[in-house]
């Protein structure tokens, strides 16, 4: 059984227990984050970047998605997941936005879709509720909208956008969302927010004041990745490790001192055929 639910996540806001959520994007990922105890799992589509070596997130499809969502659900059975819906996902037409939804929805065992922005976005936000698909929304810096926003960085530092940011996330909550990520915002308007809220929001780059905090987990490792944003705390150096590790197994077939004997499997003389 998942561990917790929306109405578990509302409490924990109520509460002011903090939420965690880490991303995960394949089998042994999630078996990792689950057993670290997280809340909150996100399939991201910044899988693009950490596993597929894209530049952003626009390549990612929605059978990326699908084939990395059922890789996390077979190693967090136990975990909330929610996945994210990949660009152009849910914006051509309501009957594309809603079979992308249900295939999503269906084939990774996710309890939530993400959707980045608001405006239409929130109207299929409501229809996503409606048809029985709970939503996390996410404003702020929206990565799948990384062209139009002129690049990767903070949204709301002034007075009219932060006005207009506070507006969309009541807008999103009104749609019925469950939880709202906010991405790259300055930490007064993050907490402004959150208390506007009832939801629950989750920042990333967003301060302490958020209900919760989500961080990639290839970041939170230092693993796979180059120069890392500001906002990121890496806890280990997965580069540093994991390149040790590689390097020492290749240097040991090199020089013959892998495998040993403990390695080794064998059999009597007498069996081995005579030529
Ligand atoms: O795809 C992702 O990892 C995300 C988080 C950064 C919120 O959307
Ligand atoms: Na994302």
């Amino acid at each position: 059984d998942i561990l917790l639910n929306k109405q578990q996540f509302l409490q924990m806001k109520h509460d002011q227990e903090k939420i965690t959520m880490v991303t995960s994007y394949d089998y042994p990922s999630a078996k990792l984050v689950e057993a670290a105890g997280a809340d909150m799992i996100l399939v991201g589509d910044s899988l693009g970047m950490t596993v597929l070596g894209y530049e952003s997130t626009i390549p990612v499809t929605v059978e990326d998605m699908i084939h990395h969502g059922k890789a996390v659900s077979r190693g967090a059975g136990q975990t909330f997941k929610v996945v994210d819906m990949p660009f152009m996902s849910y914006h051509i037409s309501t009957a594309d936005t809603l079979s992308n939804a249900k295939k999503l929805y269906q084939e990774t065992g996710a309890q939530a879709l993400k959707l980045e922005g608001s405006g239409e976005v929130s109207e299929t936000m409501a229809k996503l509720v409606k048809a029985g698909i709970p939503v996390v929304g996410h404003i702020g810096l929206t990565p799948q909208s990384v062209n139009v926003l002129g690049g990767y960085k903070v949204q709301g530092k002034d007075k009219e956008t932060a006005a207009r940011l506070l507006d969309e996330a009541l807008e999103i909550e009104r749609a019925g969302a469950m939880m709202l990520v906010l991405e790259c915002v300055p930490r007064q308007l993050a907490s402004l927010i959150t208390e506007k809220l009832n939801i629950p929001t989750i920042g990333i780059g967003a301060g302490a004041d958020c209900d919760g905090q989500v961080l990639v987990y290839h970041d939170i490792l230092n693993y796979g990745v180059g120069r890392l944003p500001k906002f990121v705390k890496s806890y280990t150096d997965g580069n540093q490790a994991f390149g040790d590790g590689i390097s020492r197994y290749v240097q040991e077939v090199k020089n013959g001192e892998f495998p040993e004997e403990k390695h080794t499997f064998t059999m009597n003389m007498s069996g081995l055929p005579k030529e």
